[in-house]
């Protein structure tokens, strides 16, 4: 499949007409055109910009400036890759010595680009209040994704462009209506699900194009979000691999290419940072942080920081004991590893390790699989657990924020399944959620058995969830019923942070 797929890319007509089964988008006219925006906070003062062409570029390039009629900085980098079975190439340039906290307008550089704008990151520090919106579990709308009934005013899907209005998208029409209430968004994982293409009769015989229309149709659904808020993103199961517990022959079927997490490796690989340098007046503290930027493996394990908060997203798919996607994995999905044994883990512990508190008092773990869930130990990643939990307590994080199980959930602050004594009131033990309901072919999980550190739990319409830093001691955490903005669950994780260094 993959030689007549090579011999193929020499023949335009022929293509198309095999690519005709797959539910492709067109290729614009001007293979220069941007598709699939995406941005990133990339360092501090530094923001990426992603896009995908239909052809490769020699000489990416970004103009940007404040004014959205004076772009007068240019950025340009040699990054334009791809894989054997992508028709597009994913293009990364990094713009830098941005002012914080800032509007700038940004043009990709191409015969047919438009302008369009992102807020620049808050710096370290900066205690002012803010939104981010998180989804994780988002799939492709349409034909070889999921649709919904209508329930909300048409007239507004159509402030989504690239989503066809028809098409009721409801997670991303609400991260549309809501643009001014957040700043950035954080997705940890399970994007599109190409990988679900077999669930599709019509794809039965052209996997390996059904896989790439999915991606190409799903990051260009995204991009009205994705090209102007800065946008997170780390891995699930869905990037590993071509089938997700699809059979061996599926798997056969699979090229190479499509593989080991390629697609998701390739778009994010440049796009997403390593670590920051600290800010931090403690000698300790910058050593520390300056070893998780060594360790860090973008797009898999990485962290940034905005305004109060410290984020360290972690890979529950590959690299420590017992990872579920790895060869020999319990999810058959024959991926990884990315680093060298225990890197990840000695990413995590330098990296938790070095967060002061006195700059960015808040402190967020982000993931795929959680370890608190409700719905029976199926929805559960003990191996994640046994890896990461011991450290999360350790350095006190406050939040864990994960997906994987198709709904909402928030549980009391807990540790090794024991409540912290002190519930929401200044507990030493983090919090979680799970913000795995925001829409995908697949469908909703029910909530199922509870847990006893279970707080919330809704499976009944797609939803997502918002975290709003409101102070250095104050975290509100809501879940947002996508179709309607109704707030269905709202907490406030009250913190002291009084210690600048946790380690207990
Ligand atoms: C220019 O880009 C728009 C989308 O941004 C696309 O619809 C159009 O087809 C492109 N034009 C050409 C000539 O490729
Ligand atoms: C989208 O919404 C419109 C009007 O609200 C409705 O007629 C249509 O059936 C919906 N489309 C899908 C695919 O659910
Ligand atoms: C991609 O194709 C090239 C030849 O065009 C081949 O050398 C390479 O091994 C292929 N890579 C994968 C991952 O299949
Ligand atoms: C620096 O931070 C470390 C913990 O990372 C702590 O042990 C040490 O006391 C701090 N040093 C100063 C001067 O505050
Ligand atoms: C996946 O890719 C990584 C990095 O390129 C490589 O080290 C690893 O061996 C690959 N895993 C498999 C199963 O091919
Ligand atoms: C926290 O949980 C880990 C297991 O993940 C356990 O080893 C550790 O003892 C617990 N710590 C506390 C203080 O309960
Ligand atoms: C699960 O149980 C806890 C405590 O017993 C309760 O507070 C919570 O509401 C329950 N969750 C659901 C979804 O019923």
């Amino acid at each position: 499949m993959l030689s007549l797929w090579k011999a193929l890319q020499g023949l335009p007509l022929l293509a198309v007409l095999v690519a005709a089964a797959a539910d492709y988008p067109p290729i614009p006219e001007d293979l220069s055109t941007p598709t699939q925006q995406r941005l990133a906070i990339h360092g501090m003062n530094a923001v990426s910009v992603g896009w995908n062409t239909y052809e490769q570029l020699a000489k990416p390039c970004v103009q940007y400036g404040t004014s959205a009629s004076r772009l007068l900085k240019e950025a340009c980098s040699t990054s334009s890759v791809t894989y054997n079975t992508s028709r597009t190439w994913a293009n990364t340039v990094v713009l830098t010595g941005l002012s914080p906290a800032t509007t700038y307008y940004y043009q990709i550089e191409s015969t047919n680009a438009t302008v369009q704008s992102f807020l620049s990151p808050r710096t370290p520090g900066d205690k002012t209040p803010f939104t981010t919106s998180v989804v994780i579990d988002l799939g492709v709308y349409g034909a070889d994704g999921f649709t919904v009934d209508a329930d909300g005013d048409p007239a507004r899907k159509a402030l989504v462009p690239a989503v066809d209005p028809s098409l009721n998208h409801t997670t991303i029409g609400r991260l549309a209506d809501t643009w001014d209430d957040y700043e950035w968004v954080l997705h940890p994982g399970d994007f599109a699900y190409a990988d679900d293409w077999y669930l599709t009769p019509a794809n039965a015989n052209d996997g390996v194009n059904a896989y790439e229309a999915i991606l190409e149709t799903f990051y260009d659904q995204l991009a009205p979000i994705a090209g102007g808020k800065l946008y997170m993103a780390s891995p699930g199961n869905h990037e590993a691999d071509c089938e997700e517990l699809g059979t061996a022959a599926i798997e056969a079927t699979c090229p190479d290419g499509q593989k080991n997490f390629t697609d998701f490796n390739i778009r994010f690989g440049n796009n997403m940072p390593t670590a920051f340098g600290s800010t931090s007046a403690n000698l300790t503290a910058k050593v520390g942080a300056n070893s998780a930027a060594q360790l860090a493996q973008p797009p898999f394990w990485y962290s940034f920081e905005y305004g109060m908060v410290h984020v360290t997203m972690i890979d529950t798919e590959t690299d420590f004991p017992d990872a579920p996607d790895e060869p020999y994995g319990s999810s058959s999905l024959d991926g990884g590893p990315f680093g060298y044994s225990g890197q990840q883990l000695a990413f995590l512990e330098a990296d938790l390790a070095s967060v002061d508190r006195s700059v960015t008092p808040w402190l967020l773990v982000a993931g795929h699989r959680p370890w608190y869930s409700t719905g029976g130990s199926g929805n559960v990643c003990k191996a994640c657990q046994a890896a990461f939990e011991p450290l999360l307590y350790q350095y006190g994080v406050d939040l864990g924020v994960f997906g994987h199980v198709h709904n909402s959930q928030r549980f009391a602050p807990v540790n090794n399944s024991v409540l912290d004594p002190n519930g929401m009131d200044d507990p030493a033990m983090p919090m979680y959620i799970v913000a795995g309901g925001t829409g995908n072919i697949e469908g909703l999980s029910s909530v199922g058995a509870n847990v006893s550190s279970n707080r919330f739990a809704y499976a009944e319409t797609f939803s997502y969830a918002t975290l709003t830093f409101e102070d250095e001691n104050n975290l509100l955490i809501q879940f947002v019923e996508s179709a309607t903005g109704n707030i269905l669950d709202s907490s406030t994780l009250y913190k002291s942070h009084t210690e600048q260094f946790v380690n207990q």
